[in-house]
C-alpha cells in the first residue's frame, strides 16, 4: 500500500475573475468550485488533504469550516506553484508514499482518472508522473517536450516556449504524482530563471531527468476533464458541462426532463423515477423530490423535500421547506423556510407561507399571507386571508384547528386561535379566539339605504350612476 497525500493548490490571485470573492470559492452548479475538487479527493480516500491558500486565505479556510479533515498551508508570497508546494515540507516531508498534487481550479477531473494516474505511477516507479491530453489549441498551457525516444524530457511554459515548442498540443494538466523522497529537497533547488520569474513546478521535470529519475507522462484523450477556469466565461462554459452531465445522469435514472438545457439540477438533489420536470426549473442545494411528480416551468425549489406523487404548477419558489404526497401547489405559490404543506393539501396561487405548518388536506387556494401558523387537517383558507403575526415587535403564532372554514379576505390578528370546525365569515378581522364550531363574524353591519339614488338626485341635482 502507498500512503497518499492530497495537495490541493489555491493560493494564487486570479485576476481575471475581476472578483472580490476568491476564484475557488464561486459557485460551479450549487457546489464552490474547491468543493468540487474535494469531493474528488475524498473519493479517493487520501492518508490527508492539504489547501494551499495564500490570496484571500482568511476567506477560503471560513468557507470550508465543515471540511473538518481539511489541512491548510498558507503560502505568502504567492512565488508559483514549485513554491506553494514547498509549503508543504514541514507537513509531508516525513511521510512517504504519493503526492497527488491537483489545482482549486480545475473541477471536473474525475476520480477515475486519478486512480489511472495513481495506478501508472506506482507501475512504473517513477519519480513523478504527469497528467497530460493533447489539445487542438492549446495556448496558454505548458506544453510537454518529449526527447527523441518519445519520453517525457520537460515541460515548457507558453511564455517561455519556442515557436517550435509552442506547435506542441500535448499539454501539461498541472495534476502530478509525485513519490515523496526526494520530492522537497528537490523543489529546494528549483530557480526563477524564467518569463515570469517564478519557482514552476514543471522544472521538476527537467531537475529529475538531470538526476536519472523516472519521470513518466499518463496522456488522457479527456481534455474536458483537465480544464481549469481562469474567468467568469470559462466558468459559465464548465457549468453548461456539468449541467448536462448531471442531468444525463438523472433522465437515465428515470426522470423526464422536458428541456434539459434550460435545467439546472445540483449535485446532491435526488429525483425519484417518473417524475417530470418542465423548462426552467431549478432544483438548488439538498433538494429531494419524490416519485411520479410533476414540476412545471420555472420552479425553484432550495432544500427541500417533496414527497411523492406532488404537482407543481408553473413558477413557484419554495425554500428550505416540506411538502407531503399528493400535495399541489401553484402557480404562483411562495413556499418560505420552516414550512411544511401537508398530504394532499393544495396552496394555489399567490398564496405566500412562511414558517407555517398546513395539514393533511387543507386548502389555501387563492391570494393568502399565512405565516407563523400551524393549520390544522381538512382546513379551508379562503382567497385574501391574512395572518397578521407581527405587531411591530414580535411575530405571533396563529393557530386554526382541523376542519376550520375561513371566509374569504379574512384578517386573523396574532397571537389567536380559531377552533376546530370553527368559521369565519368573510371580511372579518379576527382578534379574539374563536371557540371551537362557534362563527366568528367580525365586520361592520351592511346598511341598505332604499331609493338612494332617486333621492340624491332630488336632492343634489347630482344623476345616478346609471345615467351617467
Ligand atoms: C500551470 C502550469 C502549466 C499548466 C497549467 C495547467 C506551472 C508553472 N505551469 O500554469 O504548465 O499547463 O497550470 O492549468 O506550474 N498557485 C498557487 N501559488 C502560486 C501560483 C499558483 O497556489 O504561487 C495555484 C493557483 O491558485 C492555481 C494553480 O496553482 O490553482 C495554477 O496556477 P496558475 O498561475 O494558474 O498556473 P498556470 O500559469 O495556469
Ligand atoms: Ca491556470
Amino acid at each position: 500500500m502507498h500512503d497518499l497525500h492530497v495537495v490541493i493548490l489555491a493560493a494564487g490571485k486570479s485576476t481575471r475573475m475581476k472578483s472580490a470573492r476568491p476564484k475557488v470559492l464561486h459557485d460551479l452548479a450549487g457546489r464552490m468550485l474547491i468543493e468540487h475538487v474535494l469531493h474528488t479527493a475524498r473519493a479517493l480516500t487520501a492518508t490527508s488533504t492539504t489547501l494551499v491558500v495564500g490570496h484571500a486565505a482568511e476567506d477560503v479556510k471560513a468557507a470550508l469550516a465543515g471540511w473538518t479533515t481539511l489541512q491548510f498551508v498558507e503560502q505568502s508570497p504567492q512565488l508559483g506553484t514549485g513554491h506553494a508546494l514547498l509549503q508543504t515540507e514541514s507537513l509531508l516531508s516525513a511521510k512517504k508514499g504519493t503526492v497527488l498534487l491537483l489545482y482549486g481550479d480545475v473541477p471536473l477531473l474525475s476520480t477515475g482518472t486519478l486512480q489511472r494516474l495513481l495506478e501508472a505511477h506506482h507501475t512504473s516507479h517513477a519519480a513523478a508522473t504527469v497528467l497530460t491530453t493533447e489539445l487542438a489549441d492549446p495556448y496558454g498551457y505548458g506544453r510537454i517536450v518529449r526527447d527523441a525516444a518519445g519520453h517525457l524530457e520537460r515541460i515548457v511554459e507558453e511564455r517561455d516556449a519556442s515557436a517550435e515548442q509552442r506547435e506542441i498540443r500535448e499539454i501539461n494538466s498541472g495534476i502530478y504524482a509525485l513519490s515523496v523522497s526526494h520530492l522537497f529537497e528537490t523543489l529546494h533547488r528549483l530557480a526563477t530563471d524564467n518569463a515570469q520569474g517564478e519557482y514552476y513546478l514543471t522544472d521538476l521535470v527537467a531537475l529529475y531527468r538531470q538526476e536519472h529519475r523516472k519521470v513518466e507522462a499518463l496522456c488522457v484523450d479527456t481534455p474536458d476533464e483537465l480544464r481549469g477556469i481562469n474567468s467568469r466565461v470559462e466558468l459559465a462554459d464548465m457549468a453548461r458541462i456539468v449541467r448536462d452531465r448531471r442531468n444525463a445522469t438523472i433522465m437515465l435514472s428515470g426522470v423526464t426532463l422536458q428541456d434539459p438545457d434550460t435545467t439546472y439540477i445540483d449535485a446532491d438533489v435526488t429525483i425519484g423515477i417518473d417524475t417530470t420536470v418542465g423548462p426552467g426549473v431549478q432544483l438548488q442545494g439538498s433538494t429531494t423530490i419524490g416519485a411520479r411528480c410533476t414540476i412545471l416551468a420555472g420552479c425553484r425549489l432550495r432544500n427541500v423535500s417533496v414527497g411523492d406523487d406532488v404537482t407543481i404548477l408553473d413558477h413557484c419558489v419554495l425554500t428550505d421547506a416540506a411538502v407531503g404526497d399528493g400535495a399541489r401547489l401553484g402557480p404562483f405559490a411562495h413556499i418560505r423556510p420552516q414550512s411544511v404543506v401537508g398530504r394532499s393539501a393544495h396552496v394555489g396561487n399567490f398564496v405566500e407561507l412562511k414558517k407555517t405548518t398546513l395539514g393533511t388536506g387543507s386548502k389555501a387556494n387563492h391570494l393568502a399571507y399565512l405565516g407563523d401558523a400551524v393549520i390544522g387537517d381538512g382546513v379551508n383558507v379562503g382567497a385574501g386571508t391574512i395572518t397578521c403575526n407581527y405587531d411591530g415587535t414580535h411575530k405571533n403564532r396563529t393557530v386554526i384547528e382541523d376542519g376550520a372554514f375561513i371566509g374569504s379576505n379574512s384578517a386573523l390578528v396574532a397571537p389567536v386561535t380559531i377552533g376546530a370546525g370553527a368559521y369565519v365569515g368573510a371580511g372579518s378581522t379576527i382578534t379574539r379566539d374563536v371557540p371551537a364550531g362557534a362563527l366568528g363574524v367580525a365586520r361592520g353591519h351592511q346598511h341598505n339605504k332604499e331609493d338612494w339614488t332617486s333621492t340624491r338626485k332630488t336632492t343634489t341635482g347630482a344623476k345616478p350612476p346609471e345615467a351617467q
